[in-house]
């Protein structure tokens, strides 16, 4: 019995310390967590695509931390089920459910009509809603599914609410994007992909063009107290796959995903920090990763394509005047 201890003592310790080693790298791959412990009390946020993911564990933390949450989402069963599980978990039942859908320019202008009458401001908006490598879909209003859902629906509705954004002490509008932005083109000669269909192609371009938003609104926005930022939450365990990965796939690769994928609570961390910390209010037009603000990667910073991608979505979103404008057309009234 004696001679047992020994014998299963170097088994035992080696097993132990790559437990330990396995738990410290998975912690590291999961990122920072957000380093301030300010409150949401008093102010209001608006999330898309708060039902699943990264968008829900992000209202659920900011619920936590006492805001009025705003979750703005396609399907009402789905909404209603995620608010209550976020009300029982954090105790707030200033939560609720919105509807909209980023595939109708009309259901967003709904939203944004009735926002605009039941809030007197918006505090931070966060445009999380996305979809990733879907099958070639046109939108209600004929664009290409992933351009319109993840960036164009989102430009609209920013420009929507950009008043009461405005109105908040210091509105923040927070884009989520994806690493994806760097190997990102535009392509202006077809840009609902019309001629060629890539599902990759149409995804890496709408995370560039959130990228390119956050450049050219972080400069219209200059001399007001709204800012305007991007955020990577990482490579994270959610349903985004969904379109890429069959059912069989997603279980094979459980294992392999639980040790190298963000959990939805990490990931949302970054968001969580640019949506409460009191020193990033000045921080604007920045690419943010782990809590920490970068340069986005070379094709989100070029201003040309940024301004000419504005133009476009103006007209392909039929607003006919934008906050800049109108902006202007009061400093021209009161002069
Ligand atoms: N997961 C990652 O590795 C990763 C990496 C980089 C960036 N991101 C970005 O993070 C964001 C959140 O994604 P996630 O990973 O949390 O995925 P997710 O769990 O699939 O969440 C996506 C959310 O978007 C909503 N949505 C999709 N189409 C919509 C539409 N037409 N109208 C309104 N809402 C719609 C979904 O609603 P339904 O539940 O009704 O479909 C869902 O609530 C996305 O912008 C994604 O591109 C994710």
């Amino acid at each position: 019995m004696a001679d047992i201890f020994p014998r299963l003592w170097y088994p035992l310790s080696a097993a132990g310390a790559t437990t330990g080693l396995i738990l410290l790298f998975r912690d590291y791959i999961q990122g920072e967590r957000c380093p301030s412990k300010a409150t949401m009390e008093g102010k209001t946020v608006i999330i898309t695509g708060a039902n699943s993911g990264i968008g829900k564990e992000t209202a659920k933390e900011l619920s936590k931390r006492g805001g009025r949450v705003i979750m703005a989402c396609r399907n009402m069963n789905k909404c209603q089920e995620a608010r209550d599980q976020l009300v029982q978990e954090t105790g707030n039942q200033d939560v609720h459910c919105q509807q909209v859908d980023l595939a109708s320019f009309e259901s967003i202008r709904k939203f944004a009509s009735r926002i605009n009458k039941s809030e007197p401001k918006v505090d931070v908006l966060i445009n999380n809603a996305g979809v990733m490598r879907c099958p070639h879909w046109k939108t209600a209003d004929g664009n290409e599914w992933q351009f319109q859902v993840n960036y164009l629906s989102h430009f609209l509705l920013t420009n929507l609410l950009m008043d009461k954004l405005k109105a908040a002490e210091q509105g923040r509008i927070i884009n989520t994007s994806s690493i994806a932005h760097a190997q990102g083109n535009i392509n202006f000669d077809d840009i609902n992909s019309l001629l060629k269909y890539e599902d990759v192609e149409a995804y890496m371009q709408s995370k560039l063009a959130l990228v390119l938003f956050t450049l050219e609104l972080s400069k219209r926005l200059e001399g007001t107290s709204v800012t305007a930022n991007t955020v990577y939450p990482g490579v994270t365990k959610t349903n985004i796959g969904q379109h890429r990965l069959t059912k069989a796939q997603s279980i094979m690769t459980k294992p392999f995903m639980w040790f190298t994928l963000r959990e939805p609570k990490r990931a949302a961390q970054t968001g969580v920090y640019l949506s409460v910390a009191p020193e990033v209010a000045d921080k604007t037009g920045k690419y943010w990763k782990d809590t920490v603000a970068h340069d986005p990667a070379p094709p989100g910073r070029d201003e040309d394509v940024a301004k000419k991608l504005w133009d476009l979505s103006l007209e392909m979103t039929g607003l006919t005047e934008d906050f800049s404008r109108n902006d202007q057309s009061k400093e021209e009234k009161a002069s």
